[in-house]
């Protein structure tokens, strides 16, 4: 017996039944199946991306009340969302089993531009500095093949760990430009720099392995397993 749970539509306007009532409908087919079960419905709340931080909690209870609304349409209890900048609220919103934030175990600029993260992200990528043409530009070693070619809602690359004011403005394929006129970071060339990329999921699976730091050290290394995987 293969547990299904039925994808309900909150805003995002990606898949799922877009109406309570196809819900409902979809569970009572889903009833009448052999080896099936209905184990419950979800959402993935991704509308939250194109909210102002202050109205991410309302966004989030519209969310969690149509879900509320179908589970008991569709005689279910089971309600799954997902979603990084909603992961806070929806912790508050009763009736919700259970939460599948993604981007949440690495954070990343995009995250900080929303304001669902401080500028404390895990997930760096270590370049070189490889031309200073002027006082307020330098140029690093990656580009959209190490940082992938996604931006964050203001259209940036990504910043520096720990300075969050020296951005990476644009990227070319292995070129990443560094804007210098708002920072005193004034790295020379050689200088090594983290940057926090602008979406850390897709940046993950431009890379083979992944090394986990405890403060400089290296004390682990994982191989990214989805890499190259097309489904
Ligand atoms: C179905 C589904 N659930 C959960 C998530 C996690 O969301 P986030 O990346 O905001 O953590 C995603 C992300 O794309 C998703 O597609």
């Amino acid at each position: 017996v293969v547990g299904v749970l039925i994808e309900l539509d909150t805003g995002h306007h990606r898949t799922g039944v877009r109406t309570v009532r196809a819900a409902a409908r979809l569970a009572s087919t889903a009833r009448r199946l052999a080896n099936v079960r209905l184990a419950g419905v979800y959402t993935h709340e991704g509308h939250v991306y194109k909210a102002s931080p202050e109205r991410i909690p309302e966004v989030c209870a519209e969310a969690a009340d149509a879900l509320r609304t179908a589970a008991a349409e569709c005689e279910t209890e089971f309600v799954s969302v997902g979603s990084t900048p909603g992961a806070v609220s929806m912790a508050g919103e009763h009736a919700v089993s259970e939460l599948r934030p993604g981007n949440y175990v690495y954070l990343d600029a995009t995250q900080v531009s929303l304001g669902a993260a401080a500028e404390r992200c895990a997930l760096t990528v270590l370049t070189t500095v490889i031309s200073r043409p002027t006082a307020v530009d330098a140029f690093l070693d990656v580009g959209t093949k190490g940082l992938s070619g996604d931006r964050t809602p203001d259209g940036r690359c990504g910043f520096i760990l720990g300075h969050p004011e020296a951005v990476v403005d644009w990227c070319n394929e292995e070129h990443a430009h560094l804007r210098l006129d708002a920072t005193d970071l004034a790295p020379v060339v050689g200088d090594r720099l983290r940057v926090v990329p602008a979406h850390a999921c897709a940046c993950v699976n431009c890379h083979d392995r992944a090394w986990l730091l405890r403060g400089d050290e290296i004390i682990e290394t994982w191989p990214v397993s989805a890499r190259g995987r097309m489904t």
